[in-house]
């Protein structure tokens, strides 16, 4: 089982986060990021009322990320995401979340690792697509090297061959899930060395990573890297992607130049009786940290969730972003010449 696309750089699972609205604007500022879609469970695709596997077809290269633990179940919901065009499928095995610990699946299975292999067997063997896992480093008081080695070890013997591990335990009784994302402390070294350990394996390290700079550091050391909370609310940074870590020469695109391409996208989706913020709600860090990027967020944020906006709100908050940013360069010209008169 090869993976035939680039783990490089990958955007997290991220549930609520990375639906197909994002991913689209994702893929409009990168080819060659992999996207995850959010964790999406058995249960919900076998036997919930919605359709839970649609993705824009520009989304590819997109991974599904399932949560569950019923080799069964995941075999039939791997064959329809085979069928929907998938183009690798994801078991999550990092969650700790009280409700996925109730269904048995998420980080708990790494206490489980013949069943998590029983998993991705049964997967494997009824589809051509790579099927990957993504952990953590360990979970409560499981959290020796040995631990985590013999979890990939026994997976690995499954016909895994790609792990994207999250460089930090989980503790499954006590903390929140956004607690689980920033309590137990990073340890990064551990994962370099499972790369070291296991040179067949492809590994992609998770958690923390915020800038080029730390994603080169890291490739250094393993094959991937994937970002989650920063590619989201920072998305901007995903336009830099192909330049940074794939070697492209093409400038990339500016902020506007994001907006600007999700116009006909966003026009579309009214058209079939969307809402505006079903979009927008991704697209307000995108002027994250330039001057105006608050009046961006703020205009969208209030305008909208509205009944009836439109492309007009982002026109709008546009107008008000450039306005922002020329009266934040006024005050810096009085700061710098406090004679000059504006
Ligand atoms: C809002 C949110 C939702 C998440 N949902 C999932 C999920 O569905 N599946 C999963 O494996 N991890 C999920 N995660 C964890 C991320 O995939 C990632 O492992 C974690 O945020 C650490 O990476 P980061 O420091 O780059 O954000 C979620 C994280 C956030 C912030």
């Amino acid at each position: 089982m090869s993976s035939a696309h680039n783990h490089r750089f990958s955007i997290a699972p991220m549930l609520d986060w990375t639906d197909r609205h994002y991913r689209y604007m994702a893929r409009a500022m990168s080819k060659h990021t992999l996207l995850y879609t959010e964790m999406v469970t058995t249960g919900a695709i076998l036997f919930g009322k919605g359709d839970y596997l649609g993705f824009n077809e520009e989304e590819h290269p997109v991974a599904l990320q399932l949560g569950g633990s019923d080799p069964k179940a995941l075999a039939e919901c791997a064959v329809l995401a085979q069928q929907r065009g998938y183009d690798e499928i994801n078991l999550n095995v990092g969650c700790p979340s009280d409700r996925v610990q109730n269904g048995r699946f998420g980080a708990c299975l790494m206490g489980e690792p013949q069943l998590v292999a029983d998993c991705m067997k049964a997967m494997a063997d009824v589809v051509d697509i790579p099927v990957t896992v993504k952990s953590r480093i360990g979970i409560d008081d499981q959290d020796s090297y040995q631990f985590l080695t013999d979890f990939i070890g026994t997976v690995s013997e499954a016909g895994v061959n790609l792990f994207t591990v999250h460089a930090r335990k989980a503790w499954l009784q006590g903390l929140s899930p956004k607690e689980n994302r920033e309590i137990p402390p990073l340890d990064y070294p551990r994962v370099y060395q499972l790369k070291r350990d296991f040179p067949e394996l492809t590994i992609s390290i998770n958690g923390g990573i915020t800038d080029f700079e730390q994603a080169k550091a890291h490739l250094a050391h393993v094959d991937g890297v994937m970002v989650g909370r920063e590619a989201y609310q920072n998305p901007y940074m995903v336009a830099q992607v192909d330049q940074e870590l794939f070697g492209e020469q093409q400038a990339s695109m500016s902020r506007e130049d994001v907006v600007e391409a999700m116009l006909p996208y966003i026009e579309r989706h009214l058209a079939n009786g969307g809402r505006l913020n079903h979009i927008t709600r991704h697209m307000i860090g995108l002027f994250q940290g330039q001057a105006g990027g608050r009046a961006w967020r703020r205009h969208l944020s209030e305008n909208a969730h509205k009944p009836g906006a439109g492309l007009e709100v982002i026109e709008q908050a546009l107008a008000q972003m450039q306005q922002g940013a020329a009266h934040a360069a006024q005050v810096q010209a009085k700061r710098k010449n406090p004679e000059a008169r504006s």
